[in-house]
């Protein structure tokens, strides 16, 4: 490399190559084929030294401009393709900033967890803790304990789940929960509630579901009687709807309850479903109810003479209903937004 014409054509092929890069990839090769140690520019300035003196100004120069040239054309083209680099990310992948943000549609509770919320405080308020216990039962905790032995007719009231597991089976109220708790807590007096779901073998209808909530009260101590277990159900019923809303005690029958009666309450009269929903009458049953039966307080752990109780099992889907005048308990579990939106 000692000519100016070399010079020139270093200058020439340097750009017709720099210009035929594709990516920054090449022009980093091209970078180094020029600028680099080994380099072309490198060996054409280390020429000047050999030139003639003569000549070695004006070489020298030469030499500088194309150096300058060269690293101006590749410093422009190097920019040109990060450019192209960054448009293309864009393109493929297109992010438009001016868009407005996407709102976040609001959540709400089910209904049935609104309603479980508002039993909780009532009876909160009136010093009931809540406990929780297994929806996989036994049939001993489900029926035998509750004073229900084996081939005991009435067990029928229950049409019940069973599993593969003998003696295993989904619990058809939470009322086995007293036995639970008595068991964990006697011989200390009680008040709780136990909600949770229940299971039972049923024919769906408007009215009946094979899963549905419980919310199950029990109550345990000296001297408690069922002007207590009135007087408790009357109040949360005032408060669940109202006191313009009527409550009706009737007696009834259970087999873990002596005596036992049930809860109805007056359907709300200017509704034209009330027929038709009430069977005629009315009233709808949200609870049963009644005084532990000595039997259940020994499988329990209390002494009969000792202690009395009550209790009570309600139904949160046939408040609910109640409530808002719903005529159909299989909305609940249906999952449709154009009802659950409503609460
Ligand atoms: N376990 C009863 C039922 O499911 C309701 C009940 C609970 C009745 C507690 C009396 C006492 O029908």
């Amino acid at each position: 490399m000692s000519s100016l014409a070399e010079l020139n054509s270093l200058e020439a092929d340097g750009l017709a190559s720099l210009a035929g890069c594709a990516d920054e990839a090449a022009l980093r090769v091209w970078s180094t084929q020029h600028f680099g140690d080994k380099g072309l520019m490198k060996a054409a300035l280390g020429a000047i030294g050999k030139i003639a003196k003569e000549e070695r100004a004006a070489y020298g120069q030469e030499a500088n401009r194309v150096k300058v040239a060269l690293e101006t054309a590749y410093a422009a083209k190097f920019a040109e393709a990060k450019e192209a680099a960054l448009q293309a990310s864009l393109n493929s992948n297109p992010l438009d900033v001016t868009l407005p943000g996407r709102t976040r549609p609001r959540g709400r509770l089910h209904p049935a967890t609104q309603i479980l919320r508002q039993i909780y405080g009532i009876f909160a308020d009136m010093g009931f803790q809540v406990y929780r216990t297994r929806e996989v039962e036994t049939d001993e905790m489900n029926f035998e304990h509750l004073n229900m032995p084996a081939h005991h007719p009435a067990r029928d009231m229950w049409d019940t789940f069973f599993t593969t597991t003998p003696g295993v089976i989904l619990r058809t109220h939470t009322s086995p929960g007293q036995i639970h708790v008595m068991r964990e807590q006697h011989p200390n007096p009680i008040r709780v509630i136990l909600p949770g779901m229940c299971y039972r073998n049923e024919a769906i209808s408007t009215r009946s579901e094979i899963q549905f909530h419980q919310v199950e009260g029990l109550a345990i101590g000296e001297g408690i009687t069922m002007a207590d277990l009135k007087g408790t159900i009357t109040s949360f019923a005032r408060r669940m709807f109202g006191p313009e809303r009527q409550v009706r005690i009737r007696s009834s029958y259970f087999p873990f309850t002596e005596p036992s009666i049930e809860v109805d309450i007056d359907w709300p009269k200017d509704d034209p479903n009330r027929d038709r929903l009430t069977k005629g009458t009315g009233w709808l049953e949200i609870m049963g109810a009644g005084m532990v039966h000595p039997n259940v307080l020994k499988a329990g752990g209390y002494d009969p003479d000792k202690v009395t109780g009550f209790a009570f099992g309600m139904g949160p889907q046939r408040m609910l209903m109640l409530k808002h005048a719903i005529d159909d308990i299989r909305l609940f579990w249906q999952n449709d937004l154009r009802f659950l939106r409503q609460f």
